[in-house]
């Protein structure tokens, strides 16, 4: 019955037999996985490390920063970001297809990443952030296929690295409680789940970035009245969409038609059910009139109050 300081004790050991003075590549997401992934790595074997951070753009309002922030400038990962926005958008212009779209961005994922790897020389390891229960799902090969994830096992499959997976006999809250020990600060590593395809799915069909900064936008306006409610333990996960549908409203003597943004809470176990979750009526409030009041081009706000099934999490 280990602590987890002894896991983090032998994993050093280990990471540092196995790897000699070798280096390691890591495809950093922005994720927990992948991030805690790269700290331990980090702590056994220093700069021998490259983590190759692809930010698509579709990250949450200042991911990318509190990413970069906390792993490299407070805990020294090596990483290396590649701001990647304006290719994964022109790769996605006019796609609709929530299907196509999360293969367009796992395809781009792998190819920026690739890219970068090649740049780098004499890479022998290839480390990633594989769970427990991804080796279970990926194993039993019934992984739902109502809609297609991409973080798991998606990388390079042509190269030739040898494969350092850490985190494999961990469940997820070790992993958090991991790498809180390793010091990523609380909230990141116990941020709610978010899709590799980020907010590429929560704008319903085409993206834009016009249409990314109003999820965006009004995704962090939701973010902080959950937590000024004090309700963020208690919800798995919430977001905001922006649904196809504009529709009219009034704005001082004018008219306005404009969008309607969506709000997702749920509350779960294990994101394969999910209830709706039941805010009370003056966080919505709050919250409604705060997206509408700060963000341009969205005059409507709905609460989504479908559970799974028959709906899905998502709404792509
Ligand atoms: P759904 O929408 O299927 O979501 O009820 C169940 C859980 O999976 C997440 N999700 C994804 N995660 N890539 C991911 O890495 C994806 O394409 C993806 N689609 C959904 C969703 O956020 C929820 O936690």
């Amino acid at each position: 019955n280990w602590t987890m300081d002894d896991f983090i004790e032998m994993q050093v050991a280990e990471i540092q037999k196995e790897v000699g003075d070798k280096k390691v590549i890591l495809g950093l997401s922005g994720g927990v996985d992948s991030s805690v992934t790269a700290t331990l790595l980090h702590k056994a074997i220093g700069n021998q490390l490259t983590a190759i951070f692809v930010d698509h753009g579709m990250l949450r309002k200042d991911e990318g920063d509190q990413v970069m922030a906390a792993l490299n400038r407070d805990l020294g990962v090596n990483i290396i970001r590649v701001n990647a926005q304006e290719r994964f958008l022109s790769k996605l212009a006019g796609v609709t297809d929530p299907e196509k779209k999360r293969k367009i961005i796992g395809r781009e994922f792998v190819e920026v990443f690739n890219e970068e790897a090649q740049k780098l020389k004499d890479v022998d390891f290839l480390a990633q952030g594989t769970l427990y229960t991804d080796v279970i799902e990926s194993g039993t090969n019934t992984a739902q296929t109502i809609k297609s994830h991409h973080n798991v096992g998606g990388l390079p499959k042509d190269m030739h690295f040898k494969l350092i997976e850490p985190l494999r006999k961990l469940f997820k809250d070790e992993v958090r409680e991991l790498g809180e020990k390793l010091g990523i600060p609380h909230d990141l590593v116990w941020r709610q789940p978010f899709p590799g395809p980020g907010l590429g799915i929560r704008v319903l069909g085409e993206i834009t970035e016009d249409k990314l900064q109003i999820v965006r936008e009004s995704d962090a306006i939701l973010r902080e009245e959950i937590k000024n409610a004090g309700l963020q333990e208690d919800i798995w996960q919430y977001f905001t969409v922006l649904t196809g549908i504009r529709s009219v409203g009034v704005m001082g003597d004018g008219r306005t038609y404009d969008y309607t943004v969506g709000v997702r809470a749920v509350t779960s176990i294990d994101g394969m059910t999910a209830d709706f979750a039941q805010i009370p009526w003056p966080v919505l409030s709050k919250i409604s009139t705060r997206i509408v009041d700060e963000v341009d081009h969205v005059n409507r706000v709905v609460y989504d109050i479908t559970s799974k099934p028959p709906a899905t999490i998502e709404w792509e």
